[in-house]
């Protein structure tokens, strides 16, 4: 048993040496092919790589990827998996749908109907498209999105919704991944909400009163249709007496965005002392 078991090892080691010697044969007939020498044959993989290679340029050499050659080496494509682990990006299907050529590692394509596969990178616009579902929610992120890292302007796909909104101001109102909550930016100018709204625009533009200068989302401030109480601003300006008998500011003042004209020449006093209801032909009284 002893003998057989040297016997076997003998002829292992033997069979080792001679396919050594062999290999070193073989390579000390063929000079070895290094990076340098593909391009005596292959003109478009090094100049994609000399144009547009990347990191794959600067930090990995033709054989670091391919290693040994045709005919003695029948398969020196690598897989991506070789290098490229531990991200969950890197573990999608099918790396060369999007990068389509190794040699240009950067330039990307993208079908337009890619969501999952962004969400390796970037959870937040998925996060809000989740939290208010709208129409964009059922779109693909490279419906939009069709160049990576371009921003589509929303007039691309919408007509603004008068001739005072450029394609840039659509975000004063709108977040492209929830287009539907519309929020309001307190710069917003008042000829935006008149696209929409245009009796309370033209009624406060034409207004002389103090609300005037105030824009309409300093009142209908952070959410659309937000609608604030006067008291929110004013508290409460006249003695309690006076408000018992007159519940609601407007049965004296009328609206918001046309407040009555008060007649200059009555004493604020008097209005405070001894409450009247002003007279309907105050309202909308013109100054001359
Ligand atoms: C003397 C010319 C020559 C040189 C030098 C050369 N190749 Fe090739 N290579 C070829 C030919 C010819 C083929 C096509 C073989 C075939 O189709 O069977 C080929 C095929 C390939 C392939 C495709 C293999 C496949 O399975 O489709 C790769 C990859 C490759 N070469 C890489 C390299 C790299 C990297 C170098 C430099 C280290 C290099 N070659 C140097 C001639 C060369
Ligand atoms: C980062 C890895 C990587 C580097 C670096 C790289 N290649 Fe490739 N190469 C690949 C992969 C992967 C393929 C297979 C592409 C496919 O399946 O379409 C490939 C394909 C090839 C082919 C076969 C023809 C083709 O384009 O499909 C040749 C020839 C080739 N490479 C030559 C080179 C040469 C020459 C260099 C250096 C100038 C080089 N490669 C550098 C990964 C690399
Ligand atoms: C032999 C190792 C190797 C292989 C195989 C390889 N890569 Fe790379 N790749 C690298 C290294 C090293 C870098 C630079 C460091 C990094 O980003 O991880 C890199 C960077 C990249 C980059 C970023 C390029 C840049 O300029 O920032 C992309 C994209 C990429 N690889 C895609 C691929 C794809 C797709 C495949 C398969 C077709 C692949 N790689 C195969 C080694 C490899
Ligand atoms: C659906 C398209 C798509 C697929 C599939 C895809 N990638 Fe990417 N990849 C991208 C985009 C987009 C970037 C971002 C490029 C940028 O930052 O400019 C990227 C970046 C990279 C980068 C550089 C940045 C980083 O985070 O490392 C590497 C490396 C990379 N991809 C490797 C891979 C590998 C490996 C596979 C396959 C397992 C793969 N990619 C599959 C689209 C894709
Ligand atoms: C491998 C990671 C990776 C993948 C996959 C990826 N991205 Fe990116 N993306 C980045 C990086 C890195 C940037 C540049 C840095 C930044 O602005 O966040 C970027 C930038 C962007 C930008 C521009 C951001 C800005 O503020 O200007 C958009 C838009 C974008 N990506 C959309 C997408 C879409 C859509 C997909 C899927 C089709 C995708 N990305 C897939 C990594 C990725
Ligand atoms: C209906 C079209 C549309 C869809 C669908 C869409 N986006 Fe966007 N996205 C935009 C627009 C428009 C902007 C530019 C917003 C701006 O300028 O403020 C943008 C901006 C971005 C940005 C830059 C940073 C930011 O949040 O503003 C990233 C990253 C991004 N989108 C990724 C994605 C991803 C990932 C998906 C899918 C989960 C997606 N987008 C779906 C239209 C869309
Ligand atoms: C690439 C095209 C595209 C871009 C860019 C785009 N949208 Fe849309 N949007 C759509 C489509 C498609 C719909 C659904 C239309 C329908 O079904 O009637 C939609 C619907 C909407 C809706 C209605 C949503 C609902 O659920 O009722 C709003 C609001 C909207 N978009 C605003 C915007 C804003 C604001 C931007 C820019 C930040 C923008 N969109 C960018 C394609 C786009
Ligand atoms: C001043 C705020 C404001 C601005 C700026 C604004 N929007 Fe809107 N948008 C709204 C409001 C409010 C609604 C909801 C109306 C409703 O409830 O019916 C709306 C609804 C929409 C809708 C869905 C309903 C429809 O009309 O089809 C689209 C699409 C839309 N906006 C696109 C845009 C685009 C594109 C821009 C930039 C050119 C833009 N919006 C700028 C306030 C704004
Ligand atoms: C795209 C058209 C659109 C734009 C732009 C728009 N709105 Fe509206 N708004 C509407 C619609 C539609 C309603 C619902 C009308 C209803 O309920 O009778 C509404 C309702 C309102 C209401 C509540 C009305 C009520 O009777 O309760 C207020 C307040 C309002 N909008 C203020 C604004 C302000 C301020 C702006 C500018 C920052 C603005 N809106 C821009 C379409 C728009
Ligand atoms: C967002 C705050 C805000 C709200 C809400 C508000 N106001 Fe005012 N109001 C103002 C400001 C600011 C002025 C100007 C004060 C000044 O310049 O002294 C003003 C002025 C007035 C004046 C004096 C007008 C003048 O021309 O002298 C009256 C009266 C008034 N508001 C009544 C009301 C009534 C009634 C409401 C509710 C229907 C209301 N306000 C809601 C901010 C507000
Ligand atoms: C019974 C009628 C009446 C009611 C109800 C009423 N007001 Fe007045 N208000 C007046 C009169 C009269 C004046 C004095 C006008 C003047 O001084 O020129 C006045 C003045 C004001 C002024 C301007 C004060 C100043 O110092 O310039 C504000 C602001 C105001 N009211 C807010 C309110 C608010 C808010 C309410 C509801 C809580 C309200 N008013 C309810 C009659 C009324
Ligand atoms: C000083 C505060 C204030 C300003 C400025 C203001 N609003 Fe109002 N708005 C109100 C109040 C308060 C109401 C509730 C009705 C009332 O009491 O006057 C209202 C009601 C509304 C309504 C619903 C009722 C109606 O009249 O249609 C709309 C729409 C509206 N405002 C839009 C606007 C627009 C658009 C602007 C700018 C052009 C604007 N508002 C400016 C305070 C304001």
């Amino acid at each position: 048993m002893k003998n057989h078991a040297t016997m076997l090892r003998v002829i292992f080691v033997s069979t080792v040496l001679t396919v050594m010697l062999a290999v070193c044969a073989y390579a000390a007939d063929r000079p070895m092919l290094s990076s340098a020498d593909c391009i005596k044959c292959h003109y478009s993989q090094p100049a994609d790589i000399a144009a547009n290679g990347g990191a794959h340029k600067t930090s990995v050499t033709c054989q670091d990827c391919h290693t040994g050659h045709r005919p003695a080496i029948k398969n020196n494509i690598p897989q991506c998996s070789q290098c490229h682990t531990d991200k969950s990006h890197y573990k999608l299907a099918n790396c060369l749908r999007c990068h389509t050529n190794p040699h240009t590692p950067k330039i990307i394509k993208l079908a337009n109907n890619i969501t999952d596969e962004c969400l390796t990178c970037h959870t937040q616009q998925i996060a809000k498209l989740r939290q208010v579902p709208s129409k964009h929610s059922k779109l693909a992120c490279s419906f939009c999105h069709n160049v990576h890292g371009k921003k589509p302007l929303c007039t691309q796909c919408h007509k603004p919704h008068s001739a005072d909104i450029t394609a840039t101001e659509c975000k004063k109102c709108h977040d492209a991944h929830m287009p539907t909550a519309v929020y309001m930016t307190p710069d917003t100018p008042n000829k935006m909400c008149a696209a929409c709204h245009k009796r309370p625009y033209e009624l406060l533009s034409k207004s002389e009163a103090k609300h005037k200068d105030v824009l309409c989302v300093t009142c209908h401030k952070d959410k659309h249709k937000f609608i604030p109480a006067c008291t929110s601003c004013h508290g409460v300006p006249h003695p309690a007496s006076m408000m018992a008998r007159f519940t609601k500011c407007g049965e004296c003042h009328n609206i918001a965005h046309n407040l009555n004209h008060w007649d200059p020449v009555t004493p604020k006093t008097s209005a405070k002392a001894a409450p009247v209801p002003v007279p309907k032909k105050l309202k909308h009284h013109k100054k001359k």
